[in-house]
């Protein structure tokens, strides 16, 4: 098969990147596009970026949608190995036969078609065109690929001329190739910044809703370099551990934790960030592993099969992502029952683990603007809701959930 291989941030996967992959097929040139999702990106644009997983799994939500039963297919790959994510590393990553047939193979495609050689294009817009010989190994990049230009009408772009300005520069036998495609106004910055969502998909539409994605307030914007860095990372390394719903879920709760930091206590951001990202780390971890975690970390305290990921979470977070500040261990260890005289981080996440965008599980509004306003009033009303569930169950509650409901005056 020609495989066209589109990579990019995606933040958000927009019509424009839809055009482009339509166009692509169209052309006759190649018989299908793999959508790669950037982990880790080479240029630092001065703007944060959504975490690699929210990128992630909104492009494949997109891609599954609005091109089923057609050759458009999304690929970890870049998840899949550490360091800078440039084009030459992630076309040798995954033209390896035994990703790609393996990949292919996952994605419906017959074993004798996904088992043949193939032919790869880089699929990329033509602004592209005057820069790429300045990209990293952009001659390696040349070896390994082909270039598959989207040309768009109003682009600025002289296609013909650069083709043949980069033909000379690496020699006749450079496969660069060109197509045309109609222009779409979308930008990802401008949509980011914008909130106009009239150029992206409706799936696309529903996921930045569900996470409120590109609020206002970006609390990446008031951590440190390191912080963020190290958010992004773990990010990447809890896709290994998580299924979608979970993931996005944690990641959502250390963004609203780290925005109620910035309400509440601006010198607790980068904690927040970080200890409400990593709260639910260790629960999809086999249970007896847990158990296991949680005794080594916490003793005899928490044994119910529910609590175990509270401890072994903070434990998870030490050796698996090197965290050593108490606060934030102490943060992932009680965020399921909360405790008797509680830190303000420690109270952050564990409203915020209840309250984040994606969470359906009742109408709570009241709660979510009550939580920018008075914190303790809104974790009442959250405890209060949490008592009553115990109550209609006939449950008896954690000792230290009591200790909790007690200092709310429950
Ligand atoms: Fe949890
Ligand atoms: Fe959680």
């Amino acid at each position: 098969m020609n495989i066209g291989l589109f990579g990019g941030q995606f933040d958000p996967f927009h019509n424009g990147h839809e055009s482009i992959i339509r166009g692509a097929l169209k052309s006759g040139i190649i018989d299908a596009v793999i959508v790669i999702p950037s982990a880790r990106n080479p240029f630092k644009t001065g703007s944060q970026v959504s975490a690699a997983p929210y990128r992630f799994y909104m492009t494949k939500n997109a891609v599954e949608q609005d091109f089923e039963g057609e050759n458009v297919f999304v690929s970890d790959v870049e998840f899949m190995y550490s360091g800078t994510s440039y084009t030459v590393t992630t076309i040798k990553q995954i033209t390896k036969p035994s990703y790609i047939r393996t990949f292919l193979g996952s994605c419906g495609i017959k074993q004798k078609q996904a088992h043949q050689n193939h032919k790869y294009y880089w699929l990329t817009g033509s602004d592209v065109l005057p820069k790429f010989d300045q990209w990293y190994e952009s001659e390696k990049i040349l070896e390994q690929a082909g270039l598959l230009v989207a040309s768009r009408p109003g682009d600025g772009v002289d296609v013909d001329e650069q083709i043949a300005r980069l033909r000379k520069l690496f020699g006749p036998s450079a496969d660069i190739k060109s197509f045309r495609t109609e222009q779409v106004a979308a930008a990802s910055s401008d949509i980011r910044a914008g909130h106009d969502l009239s150029e992206v998909p409706e799936s696309v539409k529903e996921f930045i809703a569900t996470h409120a994605l590109y609020s206002d307030e970006d609390p990446l914007m008031s951590v440190s370099q390191k912080t963020a860095e190290d958010y992004y990372e773990n990010a990447i390394k809890l896709y290994r551990y998580l299924g979608p719903k979970r993931l996005l879920h944690t990641l959502n709760v250390g963004i609203l934790s780290a925005r109620y930091a910035l309400r509440y206590d601006t010198s607790l951001c980068d904690r927040a960030l970080i200890a409400g990202q990593l709260h639910d780390c260790a629960k999809e971890l086999d249970e007896s592993l847990q158990k296991e975690m949680a005794y080594r970390y916490s003793g005899e305290l928490f044994t119910e099969k529910k609590l175990l990921h509270s401890p072994a979470g903070a434990l998870f977070a030490q050796e698996e992502f090197g965290i050593t500040d108490p606060d934030i261990l102490d943060a992932i260890t009680y965020h399921t029952t909360g405790r008797g005289n509680m830190s303000l981080l420690e109270k952050i996440v564990y409203l915020a683990d209840k309250l984040e965008p994606s969470r359906t599980y009742a109408d709570l509004e009241k709660e979510r603007q009550t939580a920018f306003t008075d914190l303790d009033e809104a974790l009442r009303m959250v405890a209060a809701s949490m008592k009553r569930k115990f109550e209609s169950r006939g449950q008896e509650m954690h000792p230290l959930s009591l200790d909790f409901m007690s200092d709310l005056g429950l």
